[in-house]
């Protein structure tokens, strides 16, 4: 049966068998909870790479996806159904909290170890590396880690470079001090300087398998990705991701996230800042 959802024009519709398809797909490769009515968003999302393959429907592509061999596919597949949207220093409450309270109490002679797990396309961490930057100054060395399940925003995020009109949030200052306006073919781009591109950076991890040995960090920001997945999965990845926290590590998730009633080992010590204990 054919269900109901009305498809805009450029979209194809989406059967329940294929929707069951892809849902269960993105939830077992990436612990995504799309819910039972994204059909729009799927259609949308992946409706390019049925014309790719020159597909009709997408319950071919959800076959194809099931194959061994498409490896690749999976990736891209991921690569589109993940939610991507970031910016820098989205809420900034973080930012003055890590300076206030957990930068000043640092020892100097101890590198500074950050990780931005899912960072999406780099916004995080270099808003983070600015801030570093400007704290510690050559006193204190510190290392920026991002991560992200998707391959294609984590060569973005590489690339250090961003269309200008997505910098509004960045401190006048850092703007100046941190970033280079592009020229020529780059115009209307920025490139944050090489400076803090070296201490910051990027690999591919899916935070719902084993994490590898990536060492102990002093912060994890874990901020707007817990919302895509279900309790059980939510409470996995933050027992495991505060494993690579030192004793009094500090956790930061979105401020519309949740993980209260968790039996986890942290202390909330601001709003949606935890202590490790
Ligand atoms: C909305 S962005 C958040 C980016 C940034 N942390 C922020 O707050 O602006 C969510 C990111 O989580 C990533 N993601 C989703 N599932 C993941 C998983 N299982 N492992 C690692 N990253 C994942 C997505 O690819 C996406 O880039």
């Amino acid at each position: 049966m054919v269900n109901a959802t009305v498809p805009r024009i450029d979209q194809e519709p989406v059967s329940t068998k294929a929707y069951q398809a892809i849902r269960e797909f993105i939830y077992q490769e990436a612990g995504i909870d799309l819910g039972g009515a994204k059909q729009m968003l799927v259609s949308s999302r992946l409706n390019k790479r049925l014309r790719h393959y020159t597909l009709q429907t997408l319950d071919e592509y959800a076959d194809l996806l099931k194959n061994p061999a498409a490896g690749e596919e999976r990736q891209m597949a991921i690569d589109l159904l993940s939610t991507n949207e970031t910016y820098f220093f989205r809420e900034p409450g973080h930012f003055e909290h890590l300076r206030k309270e957990v930068l000043q109490s640092h020892p100097q002679d101890r590198t500074f170890r950050l990780w931005s797990a899912a960072s999406s396309s780099g916004e995080e961490a270099y808003s983070l590396a600015m801030v570093l930057d400007d704290f510690f100054g050559r006193r204190t060395n510190w290392e920026i880690f991002g991560s992200d399940i998707s391959r294609r925003i984590i060569q973005k995020a590489n690339s250090g470079l961003y269309q200008t009109h997505r910098i509004d949030a960045i401190p006048k200052d850092y703007l100046s001090r941190y970033c280079r306006k592009g020229i020529g073919r780059y115009e209307g781009f920025l490139l944050v300087d090489s400076k803090l591109r070296d201490k910051t950076r990027f690999a591919e991890i899916n935070l719902t398998r084993n994490l590898p040995d990536v060492g102990l960090f002093e912060v994890i920001f874990l901020r707007n990705v817990l919302i895509y997945f279900d309790d059980l999965t939510k409470e996995t990845i933050v027992r495991n991701l505060i494993s690579k926290l030192r004793p009094g590590g500090i956790l930061y998730i979105g401020h519309s996230e949740s993980i209260k009633g968790m039996n986890l080992p942290l202390t909330l010590i601001a709003p949606t800042t935890y202590r490790k204990q």
